[in-house]
């Protein structure tokens, strides 16, 4: 028999009803905060990419599938919403709060928390240019990890990459101090020294941390404009009692980031411990040929955020609801009539598929995490009646039904 290994998360490491649930918390979430759902395309153009994430990131030179020479499998949502808004006309009409969920592509070696096909709940907010608007999302995603019972087993790491300006003055003095310290370096970052200097953070390698951990810090680089907005930011996640660590290493892989940037990650010291992140883009719209639209975003990865629910989260996931329809063939036109009736009631029935035997029915019943099964025999379809069972308490009642 031949083996077939599956490039995506869900498919393989979620049942589809937990990966909806999730989802569904995070568009609840979402909706209370504002955002209105926007779809976004599958095939995106490659130089979209090209200019919003940049050329010398890891996602664009590396990870995007291709469709064809200029087309590409989108690796992320961010530079495509801001392409949505500037195609809108979006400076003409002003502030949007977009909200997105489905499957990106990056061509990464998969292994636990890392797929080739991944889904993203992502949330975009262009045309706000606030730090209480970014204070505000990062309290209530902590919100969102709490009802979702992770909260606990997650670290927000933030930090600020301040104008363009001031972050090509610390780029251009991190560069003249490593210079002489270059073999001290591992390879791939001796290599970034020259594409990406900055990117020299991101690497694992020890004695490299070390030696980062040494030099130049970007806080120090930030003017007065950045250095409030960061106070403002700061003091709101304190207020709110929201903890966080500040850590000035944060780079992210994404070359359009301004300002705030941070992660939510767990505990865990491994490339695929983030389980969101985001920051403010500021300059993106420029960059695409816009005008200059501050921006701030974020994307949780559906797939990470699942590896960390817990079996007790799970129960209450999987909370019993509906109805299970036990009836016996000879008065199955009786029990369609009583599930219509259900289901016009907006209640969620599902139809038995082997109507011989009730016992084999309310085991399957039981099976299908169904709350209540709707009992119909003779006697039922006689007397225009239904049993009701409560599959939880095992009690079980008879109503007349309407018809
Ligand atoms: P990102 O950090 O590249 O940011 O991805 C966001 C999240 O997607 C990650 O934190 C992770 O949970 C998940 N993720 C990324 N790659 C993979 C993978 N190969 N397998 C499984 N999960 C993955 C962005 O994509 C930005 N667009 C976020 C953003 C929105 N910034 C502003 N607005």
């Amino acid at each position: 028999m031949s083996s077939y290994s599956c490039l995506s998360g869900f498919s393989d490491n979620l049942n589809s009803t937990r990966a909806m649930r999730l989802e569904d918390a995070c568009w609840r979430w979402s909706e209370k905060l504002g955002f209105n759902q926007i779809r976004l395309p599958l095939i995106e153009e490659r130089t979209l990419f090209e200019r919003a994430v940049g050329t010398s990131t890891d996602v664009v030179e590396k990870e995007m599938f291709s469709v064809n020479d200029d087309q590409v499998l989108r690796p992320e949502g961010t530079a495509q919403a801001m392409r949505a808004w500037l195609n809108a006309g979006g400076q003409r009409k002003g502030p949007v709060r977009w909200a997105y969920c489905g499957p990106m592509f990056r061509n990464e070696r998969p292994q636990a928390g890392r797929y080739k096909q991944f889904n993203q709940f992502g949330c975009e907010a262009i045309m706000v240019n606030e730090s209480a608007f970014d204070a505000d999302i990062l309290i209530n995603m902590a919100e969102l990890f709490s009802t979702l019972a992770v909260r606990d087993k997650l670290v927000l790491r933030i930090n600020t990459l301040g104008t363009m300006a001031e972050r090509m003055r610390y780029r251009d003095d991190l560069l003249q101090w490593l210079l002489p310290q270059k073999d001290n370096l591992d390879e791939v970052s001796q290599r970034r020294l020259f594409s990406n200097p900055l990117r020299i953070w991101d690497s694992k390698d020890s004695r490299t941390k070390e030696l980062m951990a040494t030099g130049p810090c970007l806080l120090d680089y930030l003017g007065s404009e950045s250095l409030q907005a960061w106070r403002r930011l700061t003091t709101a996640l304190d207020v709110a009692g929201v903890n966080y660590v500040v850590e000035p290493g944060l780079m992210r892989g994404l070359d359009y980031y301004n300002g705030l940037v941070f992660e939510w990650t767990t505990f865990e010291d491994k490339a695929q411990n983030t389980v969101a992140a985001g920051g403010r883009y500021d300059g993106l719209a420029k960059l695409l040929g816009g005008v200059q639209a501050p921006a701030f975003g974020f994307a949780i990865g559906l797939e990470r955020l699942a590896l960390l629910l817990d079996k007790e989260s799970e129960t209450v996931e999987t909370e019993r609801e509906g109805y299970f329809m036990a009836s016996l063939s000879d008065v199955d036109t009786y029990a369609l009539q009583v599930a219509l009736l259900y289901r016009r009631a907006g209640e969620k029935v599902f139809m038995g598929d082997d109507m011989t035997k009730l016992a084999k029915q309310l085991q399957r019943a039981d099976a299908s995490n169904a709350r209540y099964a709707l009992i119909v025999g003779d006697t039922e379809a006689k007397n225009k009646t239904v049993t009701v069972k409560d599959l939880l308490t095992g009690i079980q009642t008879t109503f007349a039904v309407p018809f």
